[in-house]
């Protein structure tokens, strides 16, 4: 009996610096969406009963092997045990009740997470290898960057131009595959605006080629008001720039998730940059150089494996052949731009 007391005193204070360790951690990012309440309270529950778990396999486990190590001397044969059919039924049942105890709260919290608002606004993704765009098909933009307003549920129907992504905000929780030929959904309530300076980021949570680690976008969420006049300053962009090639270029760019993958400020990326590209010339992978003149600019848009620039070898763009002629020169006009 003496052994069963400290041995379920030992548990209950491994338990408990287990869990204590646990939530120092601070394993998980900021809570910034209603579902992340809810998501976050089973984990914690997941945490109370795992460090339970561990104490209770490990403290008998090292009792046992301190308390009851065989004496110097002492030859002779162990207890012999048949069963015991008490301690069966009782280590049956409990975990079965524990287990059909968080069954239920996890269906619980995923009903909480996937309900319909039905004034939820509607945004639609499109993922592609490597990168997402955003299109909000009540104000007519489209935009590279993700932006949302504050306390107010909004749904994504998502879409893939190649192969399977996943829209992932590690500060939202829920996570959502993109599958090619379907339109999936997912549905955030995001309840902290984003700290300034540094945004949220979706990243993709499928590994879907050699740039996967680079597909990403960064997460604004805003107040109401901030967020009508970032749609109203995208609206007089997008009508000032219908107007011109250079500007039709800059947002079908923009559209079309080029940017996702060239810069054009010269940064390094996945993919050459376009800063100062117009003119230049560029070295390809068998050795040879071509001038970036608007007939090596319109073949790499539409033939991106022809001529592939030297160092970009395992970086492969899929072809743009979704975009017309008109569209094309459009883009090579933006990128004559960049100098
Ligand atoms: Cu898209 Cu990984």
């Amino acid at each position: 009996m003496r052994h069963f007391v400290i041995v379920g005193i030992l548990i209950l204070v491994v338990a408990s610096l287990t869990y204590i360790g646990l939530d120092a951690a601070e394993l998980l990012p900021t809570q910034a969406s209603a579902e992340a309440i809810s998501i976050d309270w089973l984990l914690n529950l997941n945490a109370i009963a795992i460090s339970f778990l561990f104490a209770l396999i490990l403290v008998p486990l090292f009792y046992s092997l301190i308390v009851f190590r065989r004496k110097k001397g002492d030859t002779s044969e162990g207890e012999h045990m048949v069963g015991n059919t008490k301690l069966e039924i009782t280590w049956t049942v409990i975990p079965l009740i524990v287990v059909v105890i968080f069954a239920y709260l996890g269906t619980y919290s995923l009903a909480e997470i996937s309900r319909v608002n039905p004034q939820a606004l509607e945004i639609k993704v499109l993922a592609q290898q490597f990168s997402f765009s955003f299109e909000y098909p009540a104000f007519g933009i489209k935009s590279k960057d993700f932006y949302v307003p504050v306390n107010k549920q909004f749904v994504l129907k998502m879409e893939s131009r190649d192969v399977i992504h996943s829209f992932w905000v590690p500060e939202f929780r829920v996570k959502q595959d993109i599958v090619p030929g379907r339109v999936t959904e997912l549905r955030i309530t995001p309840i902290l605006l984003t700290p300034p300076g540094e945004p949220y980021r979706v990243v993709c949570a499928e590994l879907c080629g050699a740039s996967h680690a680079y597909m990403f976008s960064s997460v604004h969420v805003v107040s109401q008001e901030d967020f009508d006049e970032w749609v109203a300053e995208l609206q007089n962009i997008a009508a000032a720039t219908d107007q011109t090639p250079e500007g039709r270029g800059e947002a079908l760019s923009a559209q079309n998730g080029c940017l996702g993958c060239h810069s054009i400020d010269g940064s390094q990326s996945i993919a050459p940059t376009w800063f100062k590209l117009f003119g230049s010339s560029v070295e390809l992978t068998d050795g040879t150089t071509a001038n970036a003149d608007e007939e090596y600019l319109a073949e790499s848009i539409l033939l991106p494996g022809e001529k592939i620039v030297a160092g970009y070898e395992t970086t492969l763009m899929p072809s743009m052949e979704q975009l017309n002629e008109d569209q094309i020169a459009d883009i090579i006009a933006y990128i004559k731009t960049l100098k």
